[in-house]
């Protein structure tokens, strides 16, 4: 089977009730589109934006644990129970912010399973690393480092993120691209037995004017989104180029 095609979005800290005016407005397209449509919002609006029935929502991270004593964290229990389908582990913020390693994105990671959600795993090099030539080494390694046993074509879901790509307005060239989702195709396929039908997403200034560039190089099933997710007008051209 191919992989399925996946357009995310991540709001990241923004949006608000009135930005779920949004969520509306992507209704007609929503129901019309070729691909499935996620959409990551602030925790607080996962329960009014799954009651809208527009979009998949998901988390943007969950606790290692189920539950216990961990002030101010979410378990992907609690997103599950919440209504939500996936969450975003390991996002280059979350991995800068608050110092998370490969192996507390593995471990989020099948929390996330056993939750029964559907784990976006986030990796991506940095600028030095790219211009150090590192790039296929930093990717392989946070790969092998943050993928869970266990991991599925069904549960999981890889999203490449060169970290100086986002929020910057530049992007990899189209052969740098195809290069790293090559490579993470080919890595996925030796370790799982559906390694072939994992979906991968890029993301870093995907817009509408770049999306069906990106969506035609080879195994790129999707993008993760952060500022053009924000606003339907903005989103619904990347939806409709995959
Ligand atoms: O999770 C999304 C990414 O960080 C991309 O953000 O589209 O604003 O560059 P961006």
């Amino acid at each position: 089977m191919a992989p399925r095609k996946l357009a995310a979005g991540n709001w990241k800290m923004n949006g608000d009730l009135a930005a779920l005016d949004q969520i509306d407005a992507m209704a007609e397209a929503v129901k019309g589109a070729s691909c499935d449509v996620l959409i990551c919002p602030p925790a607080l609006l996962i329960p009014a934006m799954i009651a809208k029935g527009v979009v998949a929502v998901g988390g943007q991270d969950c606790h290692a644990e189920a539950s216990g004593a961990h002030t101010g964290d979410i378990s992907g229990q609690m997103l599950r129970d919440a209504g939500a389908t996936h969450v975003i582990l390991g996002h280059s913020e979350r991995r800068a912010d608050h110092h998370e390693t490969d192996e507390t994105v593995r471990a989020k990671a099948l929390a996330a399973h056993r939750a029964g959600l559907i784990a976006i795993i986030c990796l991506g090099e940095t600028g030095d690393q790219r211009d150090g030539g590192h790039t296929l080494q930093v990717i392989a390694a946070q790969l092998a480092g943050s993928v869970p046993e266990g991991a599925t074509a069904a549960n999981t879901v890889i999203a490449y993120e060169p970290v100086w790509a986002i929020g910057t307005g530049r992007t990899p060239t189209i052969p740098q691209i195809a290069e790293v989702h090559a490579r993470l195709r080919a890595d996925l396929s030796d370790r799982l037995s559906d390694g072939a039908e994992v979906s991968l997403l890029y993301g870093g200034s995907v817009k509408g004017a770049n999306a069906a560039e990106i969506f035609a190089i080879p195994h790129v099933d999707g993008a993760l989104v952060g500022g053009a997710s924000l606003k339907a007008a903005d989103f619904l051209p990347i939806v409709a180029a995959l």
